[in-house]
């Protein structure tokens, strides 16, 4: 990897490098660890179409939050069946152009009366997200924007749904980025029983119950990354006994980081150095604007010491990112990392040990994968978008320009 990077900073100032194999190695994991569950990747997380033709290679569903994400399921040859477009907030022209393409998981009442009156005549079957009376923390539900609360749920389904719609399956998706598996095993439990409530209600059994994402990852050395072959065998008996009644019925998850945050790295380029009152800037070309990730998360723990934060999908600790440069021969020193912005907020790291960093020097990110180029203010102050490099397994590079 070290020599690919080095190669292609010989021509580009600054790139993600997506390699595909870490992403079939990730997919790989989860499914032998959960071989009972279809899984869902979650576009949002990265939509890079070589990204998304190797997770779909693999066979992948998609979890589509826009109606954007259904159209680069479609074109990456998904078919309705395997298309969930799930999303507050839905227009109702979203919704026609989408009803034909994908299974569409309203996410309010409101919304299914709305698909009911577009569906007319035709018989529809869709989704609901449900917001539960549960969390991983918690047996209690909270308000959300996000789905129907269960109870409303419950007690609308058992007579208001409209004639035309059929209720096929379920949706819940509560937190992200969690790595107790006690947490992951419990919710799981909280899942299949709601289902069942829901069933219950309906009188008939569920096409398919997506439980959301969950999984997280080690984004620092502090981490302790999920072994997830343990979470798969503790959780066989659960998933097979259900299994055993509902032999018809799709067992989900989504995910987004756990396949494809740790296969990518940003790559970008010293541009300048200077001393001010004691202290070594290290400038660099396109930080926070190129992958603002590192930017935002050491300003939110600078100055957001209070409130707890949501992690999903915008923030994780400013720890959880290495600073590499591949120098280690040289003197060290202690800088601070800084991007070329006219902004003061465009810092990466501060007073960390680096080896000694000159203009043209190349500086290495990890954890690029996921959450990081779709979610970059790449037009803030015009500069020069970053490339996308994927690596295949055969050493090969394809290119894609943001
Ligand atoms: C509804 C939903 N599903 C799945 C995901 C993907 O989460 P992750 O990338 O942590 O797997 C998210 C993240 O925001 C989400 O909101």
């Amino acid at each position: 990897m070290n020599r690919v990077i080095i190669g292609l900073a010989e021509q580009t100032e600054c790139f993600y490098l997506y390699d595909a194999g870490k992403i079939k190695d990730q997919i790989r994991k989860l499914r032998t660890a959960f071989p009972q569950i279809d899984f869902l990747y979650s576009i949002k997380s990265n939509s890079n179409k070589g990204v998304m033709k190797t997770v779909f290679s693999c066979g992948l569903g998609a979890d589509a939050a826009s109606l954007g994400e259904v159209m680069l399921a479609q074109q990456s040859g998904l078919n309705k069946e395997n298309i969930y477009f799930s999303a507050p907030g839905k227009t109702s022209q979203e919704i026609e152009q989408a009803i034909n393409r994908a299974e569409i998981i309203a996410d309010s009442l409101t919304e299914i009366s709305r698909i009911s009156a577009i569906a007319g005549k035709t018989q529809r079957s869709i989704g609901i997200r449900i917001n539960p009376d549960f969390s991983f923390d918690s047996t209690a539900g909270t308000a959300s924007k996000f789905g129907i609360d269960e109870k409303e749920a419950l007690r609308y389904l058992q007579s208001e749904v409209p004639d035309n719609v059929r209720i096929n399956g379920i949706h819940v998706h509560v937190k992200s980025q969690e790595l107790n598996s006690e947490k992951l095993k419990s919710y799981y439990r909280n899942m299949l029983m709601l289902a069942e409530n829901v069933e219950a209600v309906l009188g008939y059994q569920l096409n398919y119950i997506n439980m959301g994402s969950g999984i997280g990852i080690a984004y620092s050395e502090t981490d302790t990354e999920i072994d997830i072959d343990s979470l798969g065998k503790e959780t066989e008996n659960l998933f097979s006994e259900f299994r055993k009644t509902h032999p018809n019925t799709r067992l989900m998850i989504e995910t987004g980081r756990y396949v494809v945050c740790q296969s990518g790295v940003y790559v970008t380029h010293v541009v300048d150095r200077k001393e001010s009152h004691g202290k070594t800037y290290i400038i660099l070309k396109n930080t926070l604007n190129g992958y603002v990730r590192p930017s935002l998360a050491r300003m939110v723990d600078k100055y957001d010491k209070e409130s707890s934060i949501p992690c999903e999908p915008l923030y994780s600790g400013a720890d959880s990112f290495s600073f590499y440069a591949p120098y280690q021969d040289r003197e060290k020193e202690i800088v601070s990392l800084v991007g070329n912005l006219c902004t003061a907020a465009d810092v990466i790291a501060e007073d960390i040990t680096m080896p000694y960093l000159q203009t043209g020097d190349i500086l290495v990110i990890n954890n690029a994968g996921a959450y990081a180029a779709v979610i970059s203010p790449i037009q803030f102050s015009s500069q020069t978008a970053p490339t996308e490099y994927l690596l295949h397994e055969d050493g090969s590079i394809e290119t894609y320009f943001l």
